[in-house]
C-alpha cells in the first residue's frame, strides 16, 4: 500500500476502526437527489438515535448544519457532489461542496458518485479525479460511490470495473453495490477498502445476510441507509449490522439482537 500522509491516515482511521478495519458508516444523505425519503422525512429525529452505533455518518452539508449537533462525536463524511434530482438524468453530476468546506465543518472524508457506463461517466470520472488533486493536498480522503445507471446489471464484471475505475482515479475508499456472484473477484480487483451500500429496503434477516456475505467476502463495511433508516427498528438494525461487521456475529446472532430491541427486551 502507499505510504500516506498523517491527515490522511488520521481521518481514514476515524470511519475505519484501526482495530477491525472496518467500518459501520450510516448513509442519510438520500435527499440529495430524493427530497424527504421514507424514513428521512424529519432527518433529525431519524438519525440522532442511531449515532451512537456508527462510525461515521455519510450526510450532505444542509442537513449537517441543520439536523446534527455540533457537539456530536461522530465522524463526518460529506456528499459532495449532486445536481439533478430523481426526476432528471442522474448522471449529469457536478462537484456542490468545496473542500474548504470540508474542512469548515470537520469533515474527515468527502465522497461522490461516479456513473460508469452512464450518460455523463466522462465527467463523473474526470470530476471525481479534480476532487481527488483537491483533497489530497489537505489530506482528505475521497470516497467514490458507484452508482448505477438504469439499464445497467449489477453483477461483479460491472461493479468490478466500476471499483476499479474508481480506485485507478484516486479514491481512497470505494461505495458499491454488492453480487452474490464474484463479489470477491470485485474485491481482489480493488486495491482500496470497498465499503457496500444497502440498496432498497429489503426484509431485515436478508440485509443482514447481506452485510455478512460482502464482509467475508472482504467489504470493509457498510455505508448503509434505507435498510437502516426505513426498518420498523432503526436502533435494532444499526445494532445488527453493527455486531456482523465490527464484532464478527452471525446472521442468527444479529437477527436476534434486531428481534430484541424491536421487542423492547434489550435497549
Ligand atoms: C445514495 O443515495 C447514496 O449514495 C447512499 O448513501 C447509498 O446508496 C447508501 O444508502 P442505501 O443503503 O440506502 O443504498
Amino acid at each position: 500500500m502507499v505510504k500516506m500522509d498523517f491527515g490522511m491516515k488520521n481521518r481514514l482511521s476515524k470511519t475505519l476502526n484501526p482495530k477491525t478495519g472496518r467500518t459501520v458508516m450510516l448513509a442519510v444523505d438520500h435527499g440529495y437527489f430524493q427530497g424527504p425519503t421514507t424514513g428521512l422525512k424529519k432527518p433529525k429525529e431519524s438519525i440522532e438515535p442511531l449515532i451512537p452505533y456508527a462510525d461515521s455518518l455519510f450526510i450532505t452539508r444542509g442537513i449537517l448544519r441543520n439536523c446534527i449537533d455540533p457537539n456530536t462525536n461522530i465522524p463526518i463524511f460529506l456528499r459532495v457532489s449532486g445536481g439533478p434530482s430523481v426526476l432528471k438524468e442522474l448522471s449529469n453530476e457536478e462537484i456542490t461542496t468545496s473542500i474548504k468546506e470540508a474542512l469548515r465543518l470537520n469533515a474527515v472524508g468527502v465522497g461522490m458518485s461516479i456513473f460508469v457506463g452512464g450518460e455523463h461517466e466522462t465527467k463523473s470520472i474526470s470530476n471525481l479525479g479534480k476532487l481527488v488533486n483537491e483533497a489530497e493536498e489537505y489530506g482528505m480522503p475521497v470516497l467514490a460511490i458507484t452508482a448505477v445507471g438504469k439499464d445497467m446489471d449489477r453483477d461483479a464484471r460491472y461493479i468490478g470495473l466500476a471499483c476499479r475505475i474508481a480506485a485507478e482515479i484516486g479514491a481512497h475508499m470505494v461505495k458499491t453495490y454488492y453480487c452474490e456472484e464474484d463479489f470477491e473477484k470485485v474485491v481482489e480487483g480493488c486495491p482500496v477498502p470497498i465499503v457496500i451500500a444497502g440498496g432498497k429496503k429489503i426484509p431485515e434477516k436478508d440485509a443482514l445476510q447481506m452485510a455478512h456475505d460482502a464482509i467475508s467476502k472482504g467489504a470493509k463495511g457498510v455505508d448503509m441507509g434505507r435498510n437502516i433508516f426505513q426498518s420498523d427498528s432503526p436502533v435494532g438494525m444499526i445494532k445488527a449490522v453493527r455486531a456482523i461487521v465490527q464484532e464478527n456475529k452471525t446472521v442468527e446472532e444479529a437477527y436476534g439482537i434486531y428481534e430484541s430491541v424491536k421487542n423492547g427486551r434489550y435497549s
